[in-house]
């Protein structure tokens, strides 16, 4: 379902506390992370160094270390902590009917 940007991507319950899924809204790859609660963050899952999808890295805290060669992003903001010109896309998402939907 597609509403003004909008795409529901996922059922909220599917996504568990500390937990990741990476869907698809028009083809982008999207990490979606739960870190407690409504506490949602949507970010592009596609490495800016190589490509490598971010859904196998390790989450620490806000930090998202990417699983090929272990550059790290905060998830709040996307940013690659060595360098900050360079970060990930950040999508808004939001909670309706029960889905998590990402703004594309
Ligand atoms: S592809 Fe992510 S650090 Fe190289």
């Amino acid at each position: 379902m597609s509403d003004g940007g909008w795409v529901r991507v996922l059922k909220a319950e599917a996504l568990r506390e500390q937990g990741m899924a990476a869907v698809f809204p028009k083809g982008l790859p999207v990490l979606l992370i739960r870190k407690t609660g409504d506490e949602l963050y949507a970010v592009a899952n596609k490495c800016p160094h190589m490509g490598c999808p971010l859904y196998r890295g390790r989450l620490d805290g806000y930090t998202l270390q990417c699983p090929c060669h272990d550059w790290r992003f905060d998830i709040r903001t996307g940013v690659f902590l060595d360098a900050p010109e360079i970060s990930l896309r950040v999508h808004e998402w939001k909670i309706s009917d029960g889905h998590i939907l990402v703004k594309v």
